[in-house]
């Protein structure tokens, strides 16, 4: 297997690709509280979707909690980059928690909708995955007027209230394809639909899908680096299968099968939104062990988005 895969290569890296500015801010948050604070900083959920990025904070003292009771009275806890419901928020106001919140200013903008949308009455599709936090979080803000559609097979069935009163949101990690497909068939069966008022599949999400179908087009195999419960990541090797290559998505260099390299002589690389860019320096250097390696990186847009960190925080 080793022989098969050995062999000079070229790698595209799709460019953007990693990190986007959400992940740069909820990362950066959980570090300051580790400088200012004395360990413990708790974290409600993985504060991204990386299991790098959770267990390097670990080691320097975060600790990752699945519910607030699980953290003790007047500690600070961080929300992750997912956001979080509004049952949540006054739980830890009730339990009087100091709490830092690192939801990705693009969800929150997402909450925003559906809250407006449901104080004029309407009832809210929100097209995404169940069982993601992002969504959980996004449901919570009008949980008796939102529908989850995960399918435009699912459309048919939507029974509502009001169909001249209906709007749709989105997850922010979406595969823009599908989402609009989900869009198509809402609108043919509510003509009245609403939508937000600028497209909640965020910048970072588009960009990185963007730039993974360009490199899949000219490569044998895709890597994709990301955790198996990353969406954007997930959606990005759906998105390269889509554009006819094999695509993998691997959570680091350990999870690379040799087989997957057997004869592939130009290899796309890209990672997810969540994670860092060191699993990608880790890939190339496993790769150039193989043979000698062309490293090209297709650029399909430059991102200048930056997020002003919470007040907490943000001093020095
Ligand atoms: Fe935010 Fe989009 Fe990243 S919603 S956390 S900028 S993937």
């Amino acid at each position: 297997r080793w022989a098969a895969a050995t062999g000079d290569r070229t790698v595209l890296l799709a460019g953007p690709r990693s990190f986007c500015a959400g992940v740069e801010r909820a990362v950066e948050i959980v570090e300051r509280l580790l400088e200012r604070h004395r360990p413990p900083v708790y974290v409600r959920k993985q504060i991204v979707h990386n299991s790098r990025v959770v267990g390097e904070l670990e080691r320097r003292g975060a600790v990752f909690v699945e519910e607030l009771d699980e953290v003790p009275e007047d500690a600070t806890v961080v929300f992750s980059a997912h956001g979080v419901s509004p049952a949540v928020r006054e739980d830890a106001s009730r339990r009087g928690l100091d709490v830092v919140d690192a939801t990705c200013p693009l969800v929150s903008k997402v909450h925003r909708e559906a809250r407006r949308f449901a104080r004029d009455g309407h009832t809210v599709f929100l097209i995404g995955h169940a069982g993601h936090e992002e969504v959980e979080g996004t449901l919570g803000e009008a949980p008796e007027r939102t529908i989850l559609v995960e399918r435009a097979e699912d459309v048919a069935t939507l029974d509502v209230a009001d169909p001249e009163r209906v709007s749709y949101l989105m997850q922010t990690t979406l595969a823009l394809d599908e989402a609009e497909g989900i869009v198509a068939a809402l609108r043919e069966r509510f003509p009245a639909l609403k939508g937000p008022g600028s497209d909640d599949i965020c910048y970072a999400t588009t960009n990185r899908q963007d730039a993974v179908r360009a490199v899949a087009r000219e490569s044998d195999v895709v890597l994709v680096a990301g955790s198996a419960n990353s969406s954007n990541s997930r959606r990005l090797v759906e998105v390269a299968q889509r554009e006819g290559a094999r695509a993998y998505l691997v959570d680091n260099v350990t999870e690379i099968d040799l087989d997957w390299l057997a004869g592939a002589r130009t290899v796309g690389l890209s990672a997810g939104a969540s994670a860092p860019t060191v699993l990608v320096d880790e890939i190339v250097d496993a790769l150039s062990g193989l043979g000698n390696l062309d490293v090209t990186e297709r650029t399909t847009a430059t991102e200048t988005v930056n997020f002003s960190l919470p007040k907490e925080v943000r001093h020095p």
